[in-house]
């Protein structure tokens, strides 16, 4: 499914390890939500790894079902927060997560499908899957939980 030995030559720069690297643009300043944040970024990687160290469909599978049970963990986490605070984006934000978790079921199917996709557009999905939420929909709260005293 993926090729072996790493990214392919003249390999664009989305091949330079690790894959998303944590910066303040991911900050939320919610450190519960930031930790949870930060270990997503971490599993991202560790997809990412796997995914160009040739691995097999086992180790990718368990590297991928990890991130998934975390990402539902987190979703439940912040909705669990945000829902204490009557944020009212509430309803958009669980939407949005919904949407993330259909799209990580729809990418998990075309790995064992006819057509797997390229290494390239692996690493492009994983770096916009989840850190594109988190820098704009993540963001939009941050200033909400933080006047309600959350930190
Ligand atoms: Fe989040
Ligand atoms: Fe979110």
């Amino acid at each position: 499914m993926f090729r072996a030995g790493g990214g392919p030559a003249g390999a664009p720069e989305v091949w330079n390890m690790p894959l998303i690297k944590w910066t303040f643009a991911l900050e939320v300043k919610v450190r519960a939500l930031d930790a949870d944040h930060q270990n997503l970024v971490r599993l991202l990687n560790e997809f990412y790894d796997a995914a160009q160290g040739g691995h097999g469909a086992a180790v990718l599978n368990d590297t991928l079902d990890r991130l998934v049970e975390y990402t539902n963990a987190h979703f439940a986490r912040e909705e669990a927060l945000l829902e204490k605070h009557d944020y009212p984006e509430l309803a958009d934000h669980r939407i949005a997560h919904q949407r993330l978790r259909e799209q990580v079921q729809t990418y998990r199917a075309s790995l064992d499908g006819a057509t797997p996709p390229s290494d390239a557009e692996v690493a492009m999905f994983l770096k916009n899957w989840l850190t594109r939420h988190i820098m704009t929909q993540d963001q939009a709260y941050s200033v909400f939980l933080r006047e309600r005293g959350e930190r």
